[in-house]
């Protein structure tokens, strides 16, 4: 049977995990993470102390850093060199250091590997910045994810505090803006919608409202 991919694509906080998590389990597909990936290269230059300044050290770092995709329990596990560092990678500082090391071509072309594989062998939802446009070009569905910045940021800012993170609104807002602004201005893959991706706006919508669109999106197109 042909396997389906669902490649869900949008800037900073628009709900693409959530949504995407939550759609899968309806769906029954595996869900991916592709931030993650980037955020595990960005906790192995902090902890080592690459010069994140240097595109060509994180090159380097780059042949030192072995990772892995885990599922369990219908979870993603992200290993770093075989350490689960699922949780640490979601810290705010690692955020910044994500978006710092994924312009990196060298960075992007080991993920690359890694996100076709998967979708090699599983009907997938993957989520990203790049996955519409190039790595699965050729995904059944393709969604542009996104919201106003002030409510994206406003929903980040409430994760946050949830969590006993100590920010300020202000601060969300502009490590949001400043995200966008790197990751949509890069070179390499800079995130945009692709030609035949379909445009949800979740402004004024709730997490069922969202998961019920890309569901419906997904549906019509099978
Ligand atoms: O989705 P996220 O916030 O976990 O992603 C962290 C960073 O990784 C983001 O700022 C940009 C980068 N990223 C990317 O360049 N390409 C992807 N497919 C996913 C994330």
């Amino acid at each position: 049977m042909k396997l389906i991919s669902v490649a869900i694509d949008g800037p900073v906080g628009a709900g693409k995990s959530t949504v995407a998590r939550a759609a899968a389990e309806r769906m029954n597909f595996i869900y991916c993470d592709t931030g993650a990936l980037y955020r595990a290269v960005g906790l192995y230059c902090k902890r080592n102390g690459v010069d994140m300044h240097d595109p060509s050290s994180i090159a380097v770092a780059m042949s030192d850093i072995k990772l892995d995709i885990r599922l369990a329990e219908g979870a993603q596990r992200i290993y770093l060199n075989g350490e689960d560092v699922s949780d640490e990678i979601r810290l705010p500082e690692i955020s910044m250091a994500a978006s710092v090391v994924s312009p990196v071509p060298e960075v992007r072309a080991a993920i690359l590997v890694l996100e076709r594989d998967i979708a090699e062998k599983n009907n997938v939802i993957m989520d990203g910045r790049d996955i519409g446009t190039v790595v699965l070009p050729n995904a059944d569905v393709k969604i542009f994810l996104t919201a106003e910045p002030e409510i994206r940021a406003k929903r980040r800012y409430e994760e946050l505090v949830a969590k006993g993170k100590d920010v300020t609104f202000e601060e969300v807002l502009s490590d949001l803006n400043q995200r966008d602004y790197n990751d949509s201005h890069r070179a390499a893959a800079p995130l945009r919608q692709a030609a035949d991706a379909v445009l949800a706006d979740t402004s004024g919508m709730d997490l069922e409202q969202s998961v019920d669109l890309v569901c419906g999106l997904i549906k019509e197109r099978l």
